[in-house]
């Protein structure tokens, strides 16, 4: 199936452990078009498995809306949701995502079992999908026989194995050297061209997420913003003038400091301290705002 429309509408998640909650998602706002690929960036903790995981129908949505082609899948039971899993979503995962005591191929067909594919189409199958990631020579190579990114490889073969409309790749290049991960990533942007599916790919390296048609970063549970694949290396700029502007504002910090306890010793006179003060505050308050203009909550 091609892909479909993903319209994430002020999803909010709150984890409870015992008498500890965390906000994982506080409002969150996205849109992705079918066939889209998209890439989501940011920081360890921001709620970026967390986001995939309620569109894959994993967890629960604490308050908010998501919307799969027009079905709305924060409202659904959870024997609903088991369906929807089955129909709508492949999902990749960071790590462990293959049996090891099956074979490349058991394990293509295992997830096929798992989503309720027919046994006469089960084997066809298993071939088309092994051709589509390259790996037809390795069908009877159990996972500890294939590198890294065979394994990964193998893995998006299982996931494409129900022909989902959406594909949920967390993190698919996480644990694979440069190379890997190159090969990987081409695989999942010819499955995106030549299937049509939506995907939607957690990654924390920029070079994997320049194949995104758009890259969007997410920041303590919020998108913060939305970037063209072009802005990448630009934006790695960006995220060192931001330290830059945060490192300043810490100066003036020890400054005003100074300041004060130099006028406190009576080093400095009345208005001198008045002065140096105002200039350093004002100082200040530009970077902030600079830092406010850039996304960057202060
Ligand atoms: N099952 C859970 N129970 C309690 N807290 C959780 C649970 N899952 C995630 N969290 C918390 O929610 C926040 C977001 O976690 P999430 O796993 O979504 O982050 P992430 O962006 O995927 O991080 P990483 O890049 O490290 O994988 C974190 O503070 C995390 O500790
Ligand atoms: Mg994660």
């Amino acid at each position: 199936m091609k892909g479909l429309d993903v319209i994430v509408k002020e999803l909010v998640k709150v984890h409870r452990t015992g008498k500890i909650e965390v906000q994982a998602l506080r409002g969150l706002n996205m849109n992705v078009k079918a066939g889209e690929l998209i890439a989501i960036i940011g920081p360890s903790g921001s709620g970026k498995t967390t986001l995939l995981n309620i569109i894959g129908g994993l967890d629960e949505a604490t308050a908010g809306t998501v919307i799969v082609g027009d079905l709305n899948v924060t409202t659904q039971t959870v024997t609903q949701l088991v369906d929807y899993r089955r129909k709508m979503v492949g999902h990749i995962f960071q790590t462990l995502n293959l049996i090891p005591t099956l074979t490349a191929k058991e394990n293509i067909e295992f997830a096929m079992i798992a989503s309720g594919v027919p046994r006469k189409l089960r084997k066809e199958r298993v071939q088309e999908l092994l051709e589509t990631v390259g790996l037809a020579d390795r069908a009877n190579h159990k996972p500890e026989e294939l590198s890294g990114g065979e394994q990964q490889r193998i893995a998006l073969a299982a996931a494409l194995s129900n022909d989902a409309p959406v594909l949920l790749a967390d993190e698919p290049t996480g644990e694979l050297d440069t190379t890997n991960a190159k090969i990987v990533v081409e695989y999942l942007k010819k499955v995106n061209r030549e299937l049509g599916k939506t995907i939607i790919m957690v990654t924390h390296d920029p070079t994997v997420a320049r194949v995104a048609h758009r890259i969007l970063r997410i920041e303590d549970g919020v998108i913060k913003m939305a970037q063209a694949p072009s802005e990448v290396i630009v934006h790695e700029k960006a995220v060192s003038y931001v330290d830059q502007l945060k490192a300043r504002i810490a100066e003036i910090n020890a400054q005003l400091e100074k300041l004060d306890s130099d006028f406190r010793s009576e080093k400095l006179d009345g208005d001198e301290y008045t002065d140096k003060r105002q200039s350093l505050k004002q100082l200040k308050n530009s970077l902030k705002e600079e830092l406010v203009r850039m996304g960057v909550v202060t």
